[in-house]
This record gives C-alpha cells, sequence and structure tokens, in this order.
C-alpha cells in the first residue's frame, strides 16, 4: 500500500467578498512508496503549503481523493492524524516556556516517559546545532531559525508514519540546513516515509528519491532528480535543477526567495 496517494485533486479559494476564484490545485495526482523521500518543488504560490494542508486534514479539498496508508482525508481524518506529523514555518509554541518545556509537552501527549524524552530532546537538538545555552530559555527569545529547529525536533522526537515537511530549511543558514538534512535522512532510514516541499533545488536534488515539480497548481514533471536532469541534457551531465524549470515551464527560476 501507498503511503500517500492522491488523485485528482482540486483546491480552490475564494478572492475577496465579490467572489473571484484562485485555483490553488489544478488536478494533481502523485504517489508515495513507504521509505521514500518525496519532494514537491516549486515557485511561491505554487500550491505546496496548500497540498501539505490538505494532506495534514487541515484543509478540504474541493475535488479529488487523498489518502494515506489507505485511510482518507476527509472520511477518515482522525486515523490520517495519528500517521501525519507536520512541520510548517509557522509552527505555535508555548512562548514563555522554553524548547525543552515545549518538547517534553509534545513527549508527554504521546505518552513517552519524561526521563526519556528530555534525553532524546537534548540528543535531537545537539545534532540540529540547537545552542545548548538556549535549551532553558523562552521560545520567544529565539530567532526564527532556532525557532523551526524546534519545531522539527518535536516531530522527531515521536517520529510520525508520513512526515510532513513544509519547506523545512527555507530561512537557514546553510550550515542549520545541512544539519536538518542529515537529520532528515536519518529519520528516514529509521522508516518514516518523508513529504516534503522546499524551493531550494540543491536540497530537492541532494535529499529526494523522487520529485515533482509544481507550478500553477500542477505537476509539470516528475521523477528522480538524475531522470529529470536526463530529460534536459542526454544523460544528465552538467544539468542543473534549474534546467530542468526551465524546460517544463518555459520560465527562469526565481531563486530562494523565500529569505
Ligand atoms: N487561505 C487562502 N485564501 C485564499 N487564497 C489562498 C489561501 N491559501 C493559499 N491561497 C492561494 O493559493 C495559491 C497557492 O498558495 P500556497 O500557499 O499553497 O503556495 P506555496 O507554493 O506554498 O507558496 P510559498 O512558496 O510562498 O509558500 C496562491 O495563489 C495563494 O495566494
Ligand atoms: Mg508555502
Amino acid at each position: 500500500m501507498e503511503a500517500l496517494s492522491v488523485k485528482g485533486l482540486v483546491k480552490k479559494f475564494r478572492k475577496g467578498l465579490r467572489g473571484g476564484v484562485v485555483y490553488a490545485l489544478r488536478g494533481i495526482d502523485l504517489e508515495v512508496e513507504p521509505g521514500e523521500i518525496y519532494g514537491v518543488l516549486g515557485p511561491n504560490g505554487s500550491g505546496k503549503s496548500t497540498l501539505v494542508r490538505i494532506i495534514a486534514t487541515l484543509l478540504l479539498p474541493d475535488a479529488g481523493e487523498v489518502r494515506v496508508f489507505g485511510h482518507d482525508v476527509v472520511q477518515e481524518a482522525k486515523a490520517v492524524r495519528e500517521l501525519v506529523h507536520r512541520v510548517s514555518t509557522e509552527a505555535a509554541f508555548f512562548k514563555k516556556l522554553s524548547p525543552l518545556e515545549n518538547l517534553l509537552y509534545g513527549a508527554r501527549l504521546y505518552g513517552i516517559p519524561g526521563r526519556v524524552a528530555a534525553r532524546r530532546a537534548r540528543e535531537i537538538l545537539s545534532q540540529l546545532g540547537f545552542p545548548r545555552d538556549r535549551i532553558g530559555r523562552p521560545m520567544e527569545q529565539l530567532s526564527r531559525g532556532q525557532q523551526q529547529k524546534v519545531a522539527i525536533a518535536r516531530a522527531f522526537l515521536h517520529p510520525p508514519r508520513l512526515l510532513l515537511l513544509d519547506e523545512p530549511t527555507t530561512g537557514l543558514d546553510p550550515r542549520s540546513k545541512r544539519e536538518v538534512q542529515d537529520l532528515i535522512l536519518e529519520i528516514r532510514s529509521r522508516g518514516t516515509t518523508v513529504f516534503l516541499t522546499t524551493h531550494d533545488m540543491d536540497e530537492a536534488d541532494r535529499l529526494c528519491d523522487r520529485l515533482a515539480i509544481l507550478d500553477e497548481g500542477r505537476i509539470v514533471a516528475e521523477g528522480t532528480p538524475r531522470e529529470l536532469k536526463a530529460s534536459v541534457s542526454r544523460d544528465g551531465e552538467g544539468a542543473t535543477m534549474e534546467d530542468v524549470f526551465l524546460a517544463v515551464t518555459g520560465k527562469e527560476w526565481e531563486g530562494d526567495e523565500g529569505i
């Protein structure tokens, strides 16, 4: 059974009071196998977060079907919520509490004993290069990148079957990016399936087993990074993801403008 299956997914939003309509997703089809790291690469506004929110049961589709390990996100939302965990840049925390307290709170919800959780939380934060002297400070005093690392650590403390990462490394410095990417590779090796969005082409290339290129709510290309690059030059030699994007959309890639 697929870890994730998306068929004919359409999502539209009403724009303003007069009722103009924006199509965020215009018919998405994709399948993710258990144990894969599957990436969705797309520019701003292409529909990445909308797709992730629907999989996470936070938004309802207008048409189509989405299943997580066989469970329908609309009909069986509760079952789906037990299998997925979504990390986004707008993660919610208790701002007055420290990273450690926030992580322990999360762990308690999953029934992880406090001592075990504290050890594991420190381990994960240190793997992420999180400064040790900030572990006990209130969240509200941390930089955005540091808060993002805590959000990621929370997902790793209790690895879900399907981990949804909406631009996990956007806004992080190069070294932090690397640390997060290494942790993503590690969590996958422990059996979690990863679905991530990014507009970092090198990240997509380095991390993803397969990826889809999303543009204006449509998948315009899909394959392994190697296949995608090979599609624009004979053997993929010398080709970059930028070349792939240009070839399939006719548009220049705008770069990492989310920062
Ligand atoms: N709640 C909403 N109400 C109205 N329009 C929305 C809403 N959420 C998203 N949209 C629109 O849907 C489209 C896709 O947005 P989405 O946030 O999914 O893109 P994205 O690929 O995640 O972009 P980014 O890279 O900037 O995060 C955009 O045109 C956006 O303006
Ligand atoms: Mg987004």
